[in-house]
């Protein structure tokens, strides 16, 4: 039997909520397909620092850099909005990046048919959307040296390697040539140099190892547009760390919720699993948080970490069937709608991977 060791670090706020049911999910695939998860929770974000005063504790360091995937909840705490240093639980969640060398964030966004009404843009723009924000992660001003804040002045520095740029490019062209085969890379190379250096890296390496990948560079600004203009021309969107931060959290409308979306990290070392959303302390504990985005990162985990592209396809289905049956969580109820919990969602989900599956034909027999 199959033995994998997942690292869950459920974090904070509505983070432990979603990751249960997400562990839940991942269980019944186990159980479906024949294969054993091993999990232990580590803390990070707030809950580290209230564990040993360090958003990414020793302890949870040495845990995931072993384990054969990692999965998390969300950081962030009000408490701790102001916090600096190892205190500050987004600094927890960088750090967790780096040390596990996780440089391409992918971060798809599928439009599902039933939802098209949820979002406040047109039916009619959203029919059809399916596209991959490749967002490099572990470099750019998130990372770069020297930063401070003094009392009249602040600096951030944006710095980027040809190398750091190759590394996700291929990612990035890898996957458009599994898709439609259409990269668009986002930058701001009429203002700034690194911008520059980013266009002609992916030139180069598109006409060198993907020449069947039809490649366009966008402006950023003018990304921004075509995101809610035109979202369904995009197939895979290539774009650094800040500028992906943020046009992710754009293309989430198209959505319907951010709740809904799912995120993998991939890169040198064990592959990083979360959903887009935060941590949402206003709504945590009540057990109304969507689950989706941390079930859907178990999907991605399942074919990314894992390798059983056979388990994601049937967590993926089972998400698709019960978003078709009309269970909502508040965030994509509509009006008049009864909205059900979290938990209630991924029991559901849960029973679909196992359900789904015997009413189909098994191969080879
Ligand atoms: C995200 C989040 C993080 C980021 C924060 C919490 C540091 O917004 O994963 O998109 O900016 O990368
Ligand atoms: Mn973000």
């Amino acid at each position: 039997m199959k033995r994998f060791s997942l690292a869950v670090l459920p974090g904070d706020g509505i983070g432990p909520e979603v990751t249960a049911e997400a562990v839940k999910v991942l269980r019944a695939a186990a159980d479906l397909f024949g294969y054993r998860i091993e999990t232990r929770e580590y803390a990070v974000g707030a809950a580290g620092v209230a564990e040993s005063d360090d958003a990414l504790p020793e302890r949870t360091r040495a845990a995931v850099v072993e384990a054969d995937a990692v999965l998390l909840g969300a950081v962030g705490h009000p408490d701790l909005a102001a916090a600096e240093g190892k205190r500050r639980p987004e600094a927890g969640l960088l750090a967790l990046r780096k040390l596990l060398g996780a440089y391409a964030n992918l971060r798809p966004v599928v439009v599902h048919s039933s939802l098209v009404h949820t979002s406040p843009l047109r039916p009619e723009r959203l029919a059809g959307v399916n596209l991959l924000i490749v967002r490099e992660l572990t470099g750019g001003l998130y990372y770069g040296e020297p930063r401070a804040l003094e009392r009249e002045t602040a600096v951030n520095t944006l710095r980027y390697s040809a190398a750091e740029i190759e590394r996700v490019a291929r990612v990035a062209f890898r996957a458009a040539a599994e898709r439609r085969g259409v990269l668009t890379s986002v930058d701001k190379a009429n203002v700034l140099e690194v911008s520059q250096l980013w266009r002609e890296t992916v030139t180069r390496i598109g006409a060198e190892e993907f020449p069947a990948v039809e490649l366009e560079h966008l402006y950023v600004d003018f990304a921004a547009m075509r995101l809610v203009a035109d979202p369904a021309r995009i197939d895979v969107l290539l774009t650094e760390n800040l500028f992906g931060d943020i046009l992710s959290d754009e293309a989430a409308v198209l959505a319907g919720s951010l709740g809904l979306l799912p995120s993998a990290s991939l890169g040198d070392g064990p592959g990083l699993f979360e959903p887009v959303h935060g941590s949402a302390p206003d709504i945590a504990g009540r057990g109304v948080a969507n689950p989706i985005g941390a079930i859907a990162s178990a999907a991605m985990l399942l074919r990314y970490g894992f390798r059983l592209p056979d388990a994601a396809a049937a967590v993926d289905q089972a998400v698709a069937a019960v978003l078709t049956a009309g269970a909502r969580t508040a965030d994509i109820a509509r009006d008049g709608e009864r909205a059900l919990g979290t938990r209630e969602i991924g029991d559901e989900v849960a029973r679909l991977v196992l359900w789904g599956e015997a009413v189909q034909p098994v191969p080879g027999h």
